[in-house]
């Protein structure tokens, strides 16, 4: 058995709530807190990046699961929202977290999907055997941004997931061998080399997500994989936490056909709303948004050994795909969710000179509490200050 044996996760410890930022862009808070479905937003000090999100969450995953720096044999970090075009957030993370040197290194993209891919691979790495006993570290970590006053503003957000994958895993099983692909190559979300913002043709990205809803289903279900209606819990890529209620209306509509209005709804408030709460009080935390689904939904509630989980990950560009995941227990720690309540509020004027103060090298008040942080650039190489390092 292969799967999730530690997660952890980070977040900003700052919030812009979505009533704020709809008075500022004259929309109406109730089209962004119940159309969208974004409450609070998460805004990262400039003093945090891509970077000391995935360490902090790495760090969380190892600390709580009680796993040796030097088991780790395979480090991926899947991320659109890289900190250079060719040194791969995975090594700033190595040296952060003093993983050992005998280690497979490296960044993954494929936007939203780029963290699925890399559990999907450690999963089959240690299937393979390559592994030789030893553990794969997937972090999922972004911060997404459109332009200020864009329709994908009220989106956006901020987070890292981090999850061990090994045999024997303690958390969920991954049934890497009953999955369905769905991809294409569109632009419904891109974000040229040369921009910080992200480009999105909204409509169409909408369908591309609904299409990969439908086609990796039905791949699913060739490969064997047992219907939906076998889960107890669904999950899916949230770019906005709303995008949950479209997706699971569009699976029922795919697995069962035409059903009541009500059905579907109280299938979803049983099956689905409770992965939406991370979503819903952090944004869109892009490829960690699915792994963020799954910390939502164990800070729910207990979920009983054998509880099945459906999982659907999108990345436009596109891949899709439809997997589900068994979980083994219901105990586990996440300080990093439970922080979330005790969060500081900004309002939309220092939101918005944070986001100018993130393109400079430096010029901001360095928190104390951050257990990474990014320090400036000296000669254009980055500069992190970390907390104590992990021993091996
Ligand atoms: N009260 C309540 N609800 C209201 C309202 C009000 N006053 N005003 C509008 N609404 C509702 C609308 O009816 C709509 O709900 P329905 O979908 O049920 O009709 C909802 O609020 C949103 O309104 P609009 O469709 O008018 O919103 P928009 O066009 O301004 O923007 C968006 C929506 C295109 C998704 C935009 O947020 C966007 O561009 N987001 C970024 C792209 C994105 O998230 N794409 C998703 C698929 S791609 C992906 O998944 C990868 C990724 O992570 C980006």
């Amino acid at each position: 058995m292969i799967g999730i044996d530690a997660l952890g996760y980070a977040f900003p410890r700052h919030y812009l709530p979505l009533s704020a930022l709809a008075r500022a862009r004259g929309a109406a808070p109730e089209k962004f807190e119940r159309g969208l479905g974004c409450v609070r937003m998460a805004v990262p000090h400039p003093a945090e990046d891509t970077v000391t999100l995935a360490a902090a969450a790495a760090r969380e995953a190892l600390a709580t699961g009680k796993v040796s720096p030097a088991d780790i044999g395979l480090l991926i970090v899947g991320t659109e929202t890289a900190v250079d075009h060719a040194k791969p957030v995975a090594s700033y993370v190595q040296g952060l977290l003093n993983l050992p040197a005998d280690c497979r290194v490296f960044e993954i993209k494929h936007a939203c999907y780029g963290g699925t891919a890399g559990i999907l691979t450690a999963c089959e790495w240690i299937a393979s055997g390559a592994n030789r006993g030893r553990k794969a570290l997937v972090i999922a970590a972004d911060i997404a941004r459109y332009p200020l006053g864009s329709p994908g503003e009220p989106t956006q957000g901020a987070g890292a997931a981090a999850l061990v994958i090994a045999a024997d895993p303690r958390i969920a099983e991954v049934d890497f061998l009953h999955t369905g692909r769905h991809s294409r190559d569109v632009h419904d979300f891109w974000r040229p080399l040369s921009e910080s913002d992200a480009r999105v043709d909204g409509a169409f990205s909408l369908a591309c997500y609904m299409e990969g809803v439908r086609e990796s289903y039905a791949r699913y279900l060739a490969t064997g994989g047992e219907a939906e209606a076998a889960c107890d819990a669904l999950l899916f890529h949230m770019p906005f936490a709303r995008m949950a209620e479209k997706a699971h209306a569009e699976l029922l509509a795919a697995a069962r056909g035409p059903l009541e209005a009500e059905s579907i709804s109280q299938d979803f408030e049983r099956r689905v709303a409770p992965g939406t709460a991370i979503a819903r009080a952090v944004g869109n935390t892009y490829s960690a948004s699915l792994w963020c689904g799954l910390a939502g939904l164990l800070h729910a509630g207990d979920l009983p050994r054998d509880t099945r989980v459906g999982c659907y990950s999108y990345g436009s560009g596109f891949c899709a795909e439809f997997f589900t995941l068994r979980m083994l227990t219901p105990e586990i720690m996440l300080p990093s969710v439970d922080a979330l309540a005790v969060r500081q509020e900004i309002d939309v004027a220092t939101y918005e000179a944070w986001r100018g103060l993130r393109m400079q090298n430096d010029g901001w008040d360095l928190p104390s509490d951050l257990p990474f942080a990014f320090v400036g650039r000296v000669d254009e190489v980055r500069r992190y200050r970390a907390a104590e390092p992990l021993s091996s």
